[in-house]
């Protein structure tokens, strides 16, 4: 087993001692780094875009294993605040009282920002569709489907008051300069989980073996589906629940089940791991390259699925570096004039 993990008193999986998150997460970055900050919680640093996703920093309800990588009160300003749904292991609202001022913007599914806005004064959060998009600085979000809604199956009447619908629930999708990132979140295993058409770079992975979750074999079927995934391991070894299974995901168990294991990321919390792109183009023979390149109004950062790639391919066609190359290929260049 090569993941560097620890063990409670009672055998549960936790990560390795805590790292205290540095400001400089905060600052100016030329990478897009992904840092864990505890159960479901991480910063997103992309080239000085700062988004956080669910952190949970203080005041949970249960017994937790691990120390948290900052506080609440020595978090500077950050761009965006996102919620995924309205479990408190995600929307933490004493951690949420610490930071709303800090956030410059704050972004959830329609339920949980209204509770945002209406319990936790967070005037203005703003409440989105799944599959809407928008950005934040160089970040395109997407919200992508979960289902989680555990309460609506509930029969008490703590859960009852309400319908609680699969639309409160989400995943993000991460268009970053460097790549892409998916949260798939806490979710039952859904048959669009296994139809993105690119493989995300980087997945911030639940591997929790509940039926809420997305079950061991789920897990398992999800990292092989995309075999070059990193795989950044989040929702374990944080909570002091040996036997609650929401919580207590063994990283060496997946480990020894899933292709290319090497790229099962157990990091510490306040670690953080950079996305790097293996970009390369190695063609050989025949090489057919279209492109249809344009400026970028309103209407396509708001609709398009190609917005951030589209500057990045503009950059890439128009190098004199790709010129170099294509001048020493045996190649014929078309345009549409020849057609
Ligand atoms: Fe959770």
């Amino acid at each position: 087993m090569s993941v560097q993990i620890r063990r409670s008193a009672s055998g549960q999986a936790m990560p390795r001692e805590t790292v205290a998150l540095p400001l400089e997460a905060f600052g100016p970055s030329d990478t897009t780094t992904v840092y864990w900050l505890g159960n479901a919680g991480f910063l997103l640093n992309s080239r000085g875009t700062t988004i956080m996703c669910d952190p949970l920093l203080v005041g949970f309800d249960m017994p937790v294993l691990v120390e948290p990588p900052i506080l609440p009160e020595d978090v500077p300003a950050f761009d965006a605040l996102l919620y995924t749904h309205i479990d408190n292991d995600h929307f933490a609202r004493e951690t949420l009282a610490g930071l709303k001022d800090k956030a410059g913007e704050v972004h959830a599914t329609h339920y949980v920002a209204q509770v945002a806005r209406d319990e936790e004064h967070v005037t203005g959060a703003t409440g989105h569709d799944i599959g809407e998009r928008f950005c934040i600085g160089n970040v395109d979000v997407t919200l992508t489907p979960t289902w989680h809604n555990w309460q609506d199956h509930m029969t008490s009447e703590k859960y009852q008051h309400r319908r609680w619908e699969r639309k409160e629930y989400c995943g993000y999708w991460f268009d970053t300069p460097d790549g892409s990132i998916w949260l798939p979140s806490d979710s039952r295993p859904l048959p669009e989980f296994l139809e993105w058409e690119k493989a995300p770079d980087m997945m911030l992975f639940d591997f929790a073996d509940n039926i809420w979750h997305i079950t061991f074999a789920g897990a398992v079927e999800l990292a092989n589906k995309y075999p070059e995934s990193e795989l950044l391991l989040i929702h374990w070894g944080c909570v002091d629940a040996p036997n609650y299974t929401p919580f207590n995901g063994d990283p060496e168990r997946l480990e020894a089940s899933i292709k290319n294991p090497e790229r099962i990321h157990a990091l510490a919390l306040g670690e953080g791991l950079a996305l790097s792109i293996g970009n390369e183009c190695a063609p050989s023979g025949r090489v057919a390259k279209t492109s249809s390149l344009g400026w970028l109004d309103d209407f396509i950062l708001r609709n398009s699925s190609l917005a951030i790639n589209r500057t990045r391919e503009a950059a890439a066609l128009s190098s004199p570096e790709l010129a170099a190359w294509l001048a020493e290929q045996d190649l014929e260049l078309l345009d549409y004039r020849d057609l």
